[in-house]
């Protein structure tokens, strides 16, 4: 088994839940990498990008996932738009085993909309324009989260499936 596994996909493809659950499972520490820089930079997701912007934001999720691929036995939960800057889809698939939790944007757009997260990047979007936005970005996105090394099926995603997926190797 991975000593570091990095759960990827798009915003509300259920990295968290899953996440969660599966350390639990498995006996890993969980980490949700949203949640560690709100509390490293005593600040909210949309008080950061706010603040600061996206690009400072991206800076901080980098260094954050370098300090988490010093850690040991540890699920980490990514956001939605980290293996797509700065090199980061590397630094993962360099020190443990990712997974892209793969989901189609209709899927996507209810998750969303159902969602009380507050996300700064589809904020205030009508479900029309949200579901543009989640082709588009996909469509760029796409390229980084298929260099994952497992793709799973977002749809009813069931814990056992991961379990099974990740049982499957004993590569540290
Ligand atoms: C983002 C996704 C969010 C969060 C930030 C930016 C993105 O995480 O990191 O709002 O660029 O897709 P979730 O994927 O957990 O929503």
């Amino acid at each position: 088994m991975y000593s570091r596994i990095f759960l990827i996909g798009f915003m509300g493809s259920g990295k968290s839940t899953h996440g969660s659950k599966l350390a639990r499972k498995i006996g890993y520490d969980y980490v949700d990498m949203d949640q560690l820089i709100e509390e490293t930079a005593g600040m909210t997701i949309p008080g950061i990008f706010k603040e600061h912007g996206e690009q400072v934001f991206r800076k901080w999720e980098h260094d954050i996932l370098l300090e988490l691929c010093s850690r040991v036995n540890v699920v980490v939960s990514t956001g939605g738009g980290a293996p797509c800057h700065n090199d980061m889809i590397r630094i993962m698939n360099d020190h443990g085993c990712t997974v892209y939790i793969k989901l189609p944007p209709d899927a996507l757009k209810d998750r969303l909309l159902n969602s009380k997260t507050e996300r700064p990047l589809i904020k205030g979007k009508s479900e029309s324009e949200l579901l543009e936005y989640i082709f588009t970005l996909l469509g760029i996105r796409e390229e980084f989260y298929r260099q994952a090394r497992y793709t799973v099926n977002g749809v009813n995603l069931e814990l056992e499936e991961l379990v099974n997926l990740l049982a499957e190797t004993n590569i540290r």
